[in-house]
């Protein structure tokens, strides 16, 4: 018995490295979340970005919601068991006519997971047509191994440190996963994927919330997460408060702490010290 997604979607995701669109909340649900997003931008006079884009559930009692959110967990139980622990969350922006897009990769190339059963569930805090830049998924591509990539830290891109998939991907064969305000999307952390620029007049908002079974180790690292359904034995992961209040001096010192010990993963043999805008 799967609790949310039918039993094609989740062969769907076994045999193709991914699943959308999957309804998680109202369009009118989706849009208080962002909502919210905006709210604290405006007060920060800036759209959400470097550190902060990133575990936004350690500083936002709505994102804390949104990480715990039952259909989300109830999708993304139907794929990796009733376990689950939130290991981080990362808003996407692409601004109205902006140049910003995510190179092809593999998530997986320097997160330092083991063994490869993490997904993503993309949550569209808009709406996201074909002309917004929408990821595109290569089919089947989560059954390749890890593959070499080279970083670019090219200024438009959003990924941590610009990294593409080293050899030519096909995009023939891509497939591109517009959303509904309110959708989320599902995938494997080795499907290569990647997102064009914003053609649109609206922003395109997503936030991508990886989520691991306790059994997954982090080999970098000691690392930290957040258990959201189920329970963990293991303890491979130190536990992450829930904020109490957003952006609370609680909430600020458990996100800087958890955030110090991603950056260490995803940045290990680079100079950086902190995360892109
Ligand atoms: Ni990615």
């Amino acid at each position: 018995m799967t609790k949310l997604l039918t039993a094609a979607q989740v062969a769907a995701f076994r045999r193709d490295g991914f699943v959308f669109p999957i309804r998680v909340m109202s369009a009118a649900e989706a849009r208080g979340y962002r909502d919210r997003l905006e709210a604290h931008e405006r007060h920060e006079g800036a759209a959400i970005q470097s550190n902060r884009r990133h575990k936004v559930h350690l500083l936002f009692t709505w994102a804390n919601a949104l990480v715990r959110h039952p259909l989300i967990l109830d999708a993304v139980e139907d794929l990796i068991g009733p376990d689950i622990l939130c290991w981080t969350s990362t808003f996407f922006i692409k601004e109205a006519r902006d140049p910003a897009f995510v190179s092809w990769h593999q998530d997986s190339t320097y997160w330092g997971l083991d063994p490869c059963d993490v997904v993503t569930a993309w949550l569209a805090f808009s709406d996201v047509p074909l002309a917004s830049g929408p990821m595109k998924f290569i089919p089947v591509s989560h059954l390749w191994d890890q593959v070499a990539h080279r970083d670019t830290y090219a200024p438009n891109n959003l990924l941590s440190r610009g990294q593409e998939i080293a050899v030519a991907v096909d995009e023939a064969q891509a497939v591109a996963a517009p959303l509904a305000a309110g959708e989320i999307s599902i995938h494997h952390v080795r499907l290569a994927h990647g997102s064009a620029p914003n053609a649109s007049d609206d922003r395109r908002i997503g936030l991508a919330i990886r989520y691991i079974p306790p059994y997954v180790r982090q080999l970098k690292v000691r690392d930290s997460a957040m258990l959201v359904r189920g329970r963990d034995a293991l303890g491979h992961y130190d536990a992450e408060p829930e904020p109490v209040a957003d952006l609370d001096a609680a909430a600020l010192a458990a996100h800087a702490s958890a955030v110090d010990r991603q950056f260490k993963a995803l940045y290990s043999g680079t100079d950086k010290t902190e995360f892109r805008a």
